[in-house]
């Protein structure tokens, strides 16, 4: 089945198959094609041109993009999309005066979260995860990274990577499966912290790898939840099952997580809402890429992070919803992308790229995704009648997305 897509307006994030992370003043540029034509056959991208020369031969559909603007589908690279429930009283506790930390250490936070999905059935836990799926792929993601977390037990952890699985076999959208057993510590296991990290490296591991459920291993470093010592042990026994480390670091401490994950050549570190420079220094000698969570911020009013300097230093960025029930209850990467901008003072084309082609690389699936690049996947966005692209991040509460296609197929 060929599609074509004809009187582009403007087509966005143009790039050669060998197109690498973007660094510094690379994430500047942004390569763009007014008055353009698109083809799609089955699920690729397989051309593209100018309306000067347009293609030729069969052609099964045509969409007409006059004034449109088409770019490729956000990527993802961190959510926490399966859960169960939602945390709306603890956001109503924050309002009334309560901090994150003060929620968690009355066991809400994660654990509630946690109690929650271990008294969920699978197939109620995908239906609710795939509803917000739904959500998200209409906002225009198209590939999405899941974490586990939410499980704290062998078995519950296993539920939520099937369930993340069984998503991106169900739907067009491509998944990615992270398996975050460190999380949060279990109340049966207050005072016994060392014992629920074996558990994770001795049991929890092997499982998740029989079952190849994980393509990546993550870890919550922070005061209050795993200590660097946790954070290098867990990583040192997820290599062996060849997980490699995208991992929560510098939410609201710097305490050592960047560079143990720098250790662990890390494919990302993310959050780091606080960064010293000693952290700086060690991304800038590192090949792993600083994940921004601004919505994060926003919801929780932490600091955003200082993506501006992060960019100036030479360190690859990537921006990500965080999509979960406490710290962040969105899947919007057009909001992701408006607080990049305004509150981390990037500038559009640093965000649009922050948001597809290096996004792409922080979820190993640059060959993939994240560029209108020829063979690549046919996931895209076409945009309404707008002005511009900047037109998207500065329209931050409205929806300028018309119509989105994931590998090929109409959302
Ligand atoms: O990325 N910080 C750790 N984990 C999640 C939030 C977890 C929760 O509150 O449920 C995050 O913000
Ligand atoms: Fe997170």
């Amino acid at each position: 089945m060929n599609v074509l897509l004809t009187n582009i307006k403007e087509l966005l994030q143009i790039r050669d198959a060998s197109t690498h992370l973007l660094k510094g003043s690379e994430m500047k540029h942004l390569p763009t094609l007014k008055n353009a034509w698109l083809l799609i056959e089955d699920d690729t991208i397989v051309d593209f041109g100018s309306m000067m020369a347009q293609p030729e031969g069969n052609i099964d559909k045509t969409i007409d993009c006059s004034g449109k603007i088409v770019l490729p589908s956000w990527c993802d690279s961190h959510t926490h999309i399966v859960f169960a429930g939602n945390r709306e009283q603890e956001f109503v506790d924050r309002i009334n005066g309560l901090t994150y930390q003060e929620i968690a250490l009355k066991g809400g936070g994660i654990l509630n979260s946690a109690e929650k999905l271990q008294l969920t059935s699978e197939d109620d836990l995908f239906a609710q995860s795939a509803q917000r799926l739904e959500e998200v792929m209409k906002l225009g993601t198209g590939a999405i990274e899941i974490k586990s977390g939410y499980g704290l037990t062998t078995e519950a952890e296993l539920k939520m990577l099937r369930v993340a699985k069984r998503l991106g076999q169900t739907y067009p959208v491509t998944v990615r499966t992270t398996f975050l057993g460190a999380h949060a510590l279990p109340k049966e296991f207050t005072n016994k912290k060392d014992d629920y990290v074996d558990l994770i490296c001795n049991e929890m591991l092997p499982a998740v790898a029989s079952e190849n459920l994980a393509d990546y291993v993550d870890v919550f470093c922070e005061e209050g939840y795993f200590s660097v010592k946790d954070t290098d042990k867990i990583l040192s026994a997820a290599s062996k099952y060849g997980l490699t480390p995208k991992i929560h670091v510098n939410q609201f401490n710097s305490i050592g997580g960047v560079a143990v994950g720098v250790k662990h050549n890390a494919l990302s570190v993310d959050h780091l809402e606080i960064v010293s420079d000693d952290d700086i220094r060690e991304l800038q000698h590192s090949n792993t890429i600083a994940v921004a969570l601004p919505a994060c911020s926003f919801f929780l009013s932490i600091p955003y992070t200082p993506g501006r300097a992060l960019i100036d230093a030479g360190i690859p960025l990537a921006i990500a919803t965080d999509f979960n029930p406490g710290s962040s209850p969105t899947g919007n990467m057009n909001f992701v992308l408006a607080a990049a901008c305004i509150k981390m003072k990037l500038t559009p084309e640093e965000a649009i790229n922050a948001a597809t082609i290096n996004a792409a690389h922080a979820m190993g699936l640059s060959h993939t995704h994240g560029s209108i690049t020829k063979g690549k996947k046919a996931n895209l966005i076409i945009t309404k009648e707008i002005p511009s692209y900047g037109f998207l991040p500065y329209s931050f509460g409205s929806n300028y997305i018309e119509q989105v296609i994931c590998n090929g197929e109409l959302v």
